[in-house]
């Protein structure tokens, strides 16, 4: 089954976004397989977005996402990459349209709230950038077998 990496950024973390955030994807019918509120590196950061190290925002990139906590997701299922990045909106928050995570709850592109990846083979490298294979979930998701 399909997986993502998706990580609520510092921005978010400080506003107390992360249940909201949560509760899209899991609404959503998405299983989370993988969590973690963690602090990264510049060494991590730089490693995470080095496809960008040509921009000109690249250290205020890094800087950024090494300012606070980052809570790091792994979540599975059907399409999950391109639904997520549907969920999540246009990178620029004021492109992004009401109703996705972007458009609801950010302003500034430098300050987006959320990252996730955007193919299969971003995901492999940054699910495996952040988590280790022993921390990734194997479940069922069976909504009946509390429900009487
Ligand atoms: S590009 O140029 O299209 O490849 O870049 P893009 O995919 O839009 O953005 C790459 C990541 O950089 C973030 N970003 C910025 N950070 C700080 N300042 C500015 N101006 C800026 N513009 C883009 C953007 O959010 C992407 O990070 P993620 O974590 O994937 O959202």
């Amino acid at each position: 089954m399909e997986k993502t990496f998706l990580m609520v950024k510092p921005d978010a973390v400080q506003r107390g976004l992360i249940g909201k955030i949560v509760a899209r994807f899991e609404q959503k019918g998405f299983k989370l397989v993988a969590a973690k509120l963690m602090t990264i590196s510049e060494e991590l950061a730089s490693n995470h977005y080095g496809e960008h190290k040509e921009k000109p925002f690249f250290s205020d990139l890094v800087g950024f996402i090494t300012s606070g906590p980052v809570f790091a997701m792994v979540w599975e299922g059907e399409n999950v990459i391109a639904t997520a990045r549907q969920m999540m909106g246009k990178t620029n928050p004021q492109e992004a349209l009401p109703g996705t995570i972007r458009g609801d709850y950010g302003l500034i592109v430098s300050k987006n709230v959320i990252h996730g990846s955007d193919s299969l083979d971003s995901a492999e490298r940054e699910i495996s950038l952040f988590f280790n294979e022993d921390e990734l979930q194997e479940y069922l998701k069976d909504s009946n077998k509390w429900v009487y």
